[in-house]
Formats: C-alpha cells, sequence, structure tokens
C-alpha cells in the first residue's frame, strides 16, 4: 500500500520505536456540526458531518492483552494491561485509550493488546472532538487486533466510545461526536436520531461550502457549564412531567406545550428548554432546506442556532460571537453558528461555492481585527467515517 507523507512519518516512528513494521492504520474523524447543539444529551436531533482531519492509529496486535502506545504529539507513551484500569494523574491520552479498553471488553468482546503510534491532526481543545476520534480510532485497532472488526456495529461502537469518556475519563458529553466519527459518510451530513440511534444520510449540495473558524479562544468554562446545562434541562423534564406524565426528555415536547406550561418553569430554565425545542425544530427545517436546496434558508436557521445559543442557553462568547460577525460579513456567506459545546473553540459558515479563495484571509483580517488574537480558518468537506486498513 501506498502511504501518504503523513502516514508514512507515523510509519517511521513505529519502526523506530518497535521492532519490525506496523500491519494496520485505524483513521477516525473529527467533527463539525452543521446544526443541533446541546440537543444529543436531551434525546434530540443533531447534523453533523466528519471532517476531512483525523486520529490515526498505526499498530500491530499482539498475543498477549499488553498494550503500548506512543503519542508522537505529546511525545509520551502508555503501557497497560487490558482490564487493570489504571488512572493517570500524569497526562490525559492514556485514560482515553484504557476508558475505551474497558468500555469494549464490557459489551463482551473479548480483546487483544497491540502496540501503535496515534497521531492527530484535528485540533485539540477547539470544539471539533479530537478525543472522540481518538476514542473511535483506539477503539477500532483494539477490534481488529482481536479480529473482531465486524463485532459492534457503527452505532454501538460509538456508545462505547461514549461510555468510556463518560464513566472513565469523566466527561458527560452526549452520542454525537463518537457516532458521526464512526459513521460518517463523504460529502454527506448525518441527521442522527440520539434517542433510537438511527440516522439517514443528507448530501450536501455542491454550490456550498463548510468554513469552520477557530476562536483559538480558551475553552476553560466548558466543562462545569456543560453539566450545569444538562441538569438544567433535566429539571425542566421533571418539571414539565407533573403534567406531561408521559415525556422522559425535551425530545418529547412541543414549542406549544412549553409555551403553555411556561409558568412551571424557573426562568432561566424555561429559556434553556426553549433553546432545545426549538432547536430540534430547526434541524429538521435544515434537511428539508438542503434536501429542496434552499440554501439561503438553512444560512437563516444556523443563524438562529446562534442567537438561541448565546441568549436562551448562555453557551456563546465574546471570542465566538466576533468570529460569527466576521464570517456572516464575508460576502458569500449564507449563515454561521458557533458549533459544539460553546465556551470558545469554533463557529461553523455556509458559503456559496467558488467564493473561498480569499474567505480564510478575510475571516483572519475581520477577526483580527477586533480581538487581537490570531484565529484560524479551515475548509472542510464532508469525510468518511473510521476505518481500519491493512498495511500489507
Ligand atoms: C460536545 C459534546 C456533544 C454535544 C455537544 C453540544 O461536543 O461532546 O455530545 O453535546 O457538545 O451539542
Amino acid at each position: 500500500m501506498q502511504l501518504d507523507k503523513r502516514t508514512q512519518d507515523i510509519f517511521n516512528e513505529f519502526t523506530a520505536n518497535f521492532d519490525g513494521a506496523p500491519t494496520h492504520l485505524a483513521i477516525a474523524p473529527g467533527r463539525v456540526n452543521l446544526i443541533g447543539e446541546h440537543t444529543d444529551y436531551n434525546d434530540g436531533f443533531v447534523l453533523p458531518i466528519a471532517l476531512d482531519r483525523d486520529v490515526r492509529v498505526l499498530f500491530r496486535p499482539r498475543s498477549d492483552r499488553q498494550v503500548k502506545i506512543y503519542a508522537l504529539e505529546f511525545d509520551s507513551w502508555t503501557d497497560f494491561e487490558i482490564g487493570a484500569f489504571q488512572w493517570d494523574d500524569d497526562q490525559l491520552w492514556p485514560n482515553y485509550v484504557q476508558g475505551v479498553s474497558q468500555a469494549l471488553a464490557e459489551t463482551g468482546v473479548s480483546l487483544q493488546g497491540f502496540e501503535g503510534v496515534v497521531s492527530g491532526n484535528v485540533p485539540r481543545g477547539s470544539g471539533l472532538s479530537s478525543s472522540a476520534a481518538l476514542e473511535i480510532a483506539v477503539a477500532k485497532a483494539f477490534l481488529a487486533s482481536a479480529n473482531q472488526i465486524h463485532a459492534l456495529s457503527g452505532p454501538q461502537l460509538a456508545q462505547a466510545a461514549q461510555k468510556a469518556e463518560n464513566e472513565y475519563v469523566g466527561v458527560n458529553c452526549g452520542i454525537m461526536d463518537q457516532f458521526i466519527s464512526a459513521l460518517g459518510e463523504e460529502g454527506h451530513a448525518l441527521l442522527i436520531d440520539c434517542r433510537s440511534l438511527n440516522y439517514r444520510r443528507v448530501p450536501l449540495p455542491a454550490d456550498a461550502t463548510l468554513v469552520i473558524g477557530n476562536t483559538k479562544a480558551s475553552r476553560s468554562l466548558a466543562g462545569s457549564a456543560y453539566n450545569e446545562r444538562r441538569a438544567q434541562c433535566e429539571d425542566g423534564v421533571r418539571r414539565l412531567q407533573a403534567v406531561l406524565p408521559s415525556i422522559t426528555a425535551l425530545r418529547d415536547v412541543t414549542s406549544a406545550q412549553l409555551e403553555a406550561y411556561k409558568n412551571l418553569l424557573p426562568e432561566t430554565v424555561y429559556r434553556r428548554c426553549r433553546h432545545v425545542i426549538s432547536e430540534n425544530e430547526r434541524v429538521h427545517a435544515t434537511v428539508e432546506a438542503f434536501e429542496q436546496d434552499e440554501l439561503q434558508r438553512v444560512g437563516q436557521l444556523m443563524n438562529a442556532s446562534h442567537t438561541s445559543l448565546r441568549d436562551d442557553y448562555e453557551v456563546s462568547s465574546r471570542a465566538l460571537d466576533v468570529m460569527v460577525e466576521a464570517m456572516r460579513s464575508y460576502p458569500g456567506c449564507l449563515g454561521a453558528r458557533l458549533t459544539g459545546a460553546g465556551f470558545g473553540g469554533c463557529a461553523v459558515a455556509l458559503i456559496r461555492a467558488g467564493s473561498e479563495a480569499d474567505v480564510r484571509q478575510a475571516i483572519r483580517k475581520s477577526y483580527a481585527t477586533t480581538m487581537n488574537l490570531w484565529p484560524e480558518v479551515y475548509i472542510s468537506a464532508p469525510s468518511s467515517g473510521a476505518r481500519v486498513l491493512p498495511l500489507t
């Protein structure tokens, strides 16, 4: 197999650190979400794409249950035996790897160890799901090493990776990031029902391009505020159950019901619920607009999503608002919104294809002028989800 430059570099690291050569390559992408924010943990709907940026693991199965991995960007190692989970205080990434092995073992798959080198080009800590990409790439490497690559379906793989993050790393995320990393498809977004885990492909039209603006602003509040938002949604559900006993999540509540029973909710909880319920409606409206090729409508829905996240859900930040404005002021821009958990990280914009040439520079300049911070701008086509390739 002819290796591209990036994979060749990882290959060379493998041969420098282990005897012999790797036998397989596992690849799992990061993601950007077009619309449907903070809906996944409310059993709702999301519309993400897999990015053309990914985490790669070049590996060779072992015949025992030992795992030895070198992480190129961190210049650090992990070495552990499957089943003997031990929290690593010094570095975070090995905890994801160990968590994945635990969660996979809990599905009943009998695992084997491997030795490997891991390397990624998904910007870290930027809301583009580098952690989910790491989890899914490593999960694929575990399954392939045990000759069990088909033991779990894509949704089951995503659930195991989410469990690793929830129960072993202690981050209370929903299923979106792992799901799209496992199942993304070239040229398409996926409409995912986060309750049933059914999904369908939504082709992205050739006359639109996705632009991602990385604010480079820190997301320090993200963890605690994320959990607080989840708790507020659950509180809303509990209070609404007094009059709507059959609901189990905000997914089950309509806008009309929310308005009718508004007086049962504290004002902040009401606004959190209003975001989630209206965002689910916007996801469906966006899919419809894509399918009818009404790109302007998609842009308006993205703009409305940002307003709702900023004012009702309160997860935007000055940097994100400035980035969204910088994107919207670009002439070909149809709409822009923050993407991912918020508080910092990235925004996503839909722009008319053909005007990409200077979009990076224009957005960077306009953002930097106000923020005094140099952002990064990426253009990404919807790409394939995770896969394992034999190298021999
Ligand atoms: C993070 C979480 C996801 C999702 C988004 C917000 O990316 O990992 O599960 O909740 O925030 O939509």
